[in-house]
């Protein structure tokens, strides 16, 4: 199915019709992977639309290019502007966005330093990423066999684009072996985390998720769990998860800007806890999604909103 289209994406400062948003193909990015991106979600609040958590999406894309040497030629405020104004200008309400800073056209060499680095920002109308029901009944997932890249190899905090070569692998081994999504190993065989998202999972009423710092992207929507999760009365522990654990939760879901927070209702064919949403994932979600659609006081200044 193609995707929804939109109207304008902003690209490089101005705005321009959605198929005319175009590089050329021996631009760095395209041979390289060397880009780093963002997906953001803006949700329909009672004050309109709202970006949720703009601020610190634009902040980890910064710091993305920064390890990656690329200089964005703008600043953070203006690209945050850039990302509210691609929602009212396309006029939507509810919607994903992605901000892209790639390596452009110039020379091919893997030196990427003398090809202009690009921005833009697209946003359209997109629902639920592991189907409707993934919510309410939740996902069957399995571990993969691919592991997630080592420390010292590519830099997990990044959100670059080529480390999504290994997060489709993972995704497409998934599909062709009946799962939604997959859950892979670091390379010390700890639990990480999806193609695309973080886990976490419940047992005596404790959270737990992996640690920050080996081999998984900061999740906004992991930390904003773990906020939720203890303003909530909650333990969280971020700490090293063995895979057994997987099998031993009596609940588990996976938390990404893509997915919200989604109940994983088996993992490997074995059923976790009730074999749907449990009571924890479902009480993280109200709280969050009340927060998110602007229905319950923001305490932390996590909405944005476009007007
Ligand atoms: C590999 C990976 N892990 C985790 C996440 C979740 O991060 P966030 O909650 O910031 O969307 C994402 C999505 O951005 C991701 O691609």
């Amino acid at each position: 199915m193609p995707m929804p289209q939109s109207e304008f994406i902003w690209f490089d400062g101005e705005f321009v019709p959605w198929g005319d948003a175009k590089v050329h193909v021996l631009a760095h990015a395209m041979h390289y992977g060397s880009s780093v991106f963002e997906g953001i979600r803006c949700y329909e609040t009672p004050r309109g639309p709202a970006v949720f958590r703009l601020g610190k999406h634009v902040r980890r894309l910064f710091d993305g290019c920064r390890v990656y040497r690329m200089e964005i030629p703008y600043s953070q405020e203006t690209i945050a502007q850039a990302i509210k104004d691609t929602v009212s200008k396309n006029g939507l309400r509810s919607c994903y966005i992605r901000p892209l800073v790639w390596r452009g056209y110039g020379q091919l060499g893997v030196e990427p330093r003398t090809c202009p680095v690009q921005v833009m920002v697209a946003a359209w109308d997109w629902g639920t990423y592991l189907g409707d029901d993934a919510l309410e009944q939740g996902v069957d997932i399995g571990v993969s066999s691919w592991r997630r890249a080592a420390p010292d190899t590519f830099p997990s905090m990044v959100k670059g684009g080529g480390h999504y070569m290994n997060s489709q692998l993972i995704r497409m081994e998934a599909a062709d072996n009946g799962y939604s999504e997959a859950i892979a190993l670091d390379v010390y065989g700890y639990v990480s985390e999806g193609s695309g998202e973080n886990i976490f999972l419940v047992r005596d009423n404790v959270l737990s998720t992996p640690q920050v710092g080996t081999s998984l992207l900061g999740g906004i929507t992991r930390d904003s769990v773990i906020t939720i999760a203890r303003d909530l009365g909650y333990t969280v522990q971020e700490r090293p998860i063995a895979r057994e654990e997987l099998y031993m939760a009596e609940e588990l879901f996976f938390a990404g800007t893509a997915v919200e927070i989604s109940p994983v209702r088996s993992v490997d064919h074995m059923v976790v806890g009730q074999g749907k949403r449990g009571p924890v994932t479902a009480a993280l979600q109200k709280a969050f999604f009340e927060r998110v659609r602007g229905e319950a006081p923001d305490p932390y200044g996590w909405l944005d909103y476009v007007r």
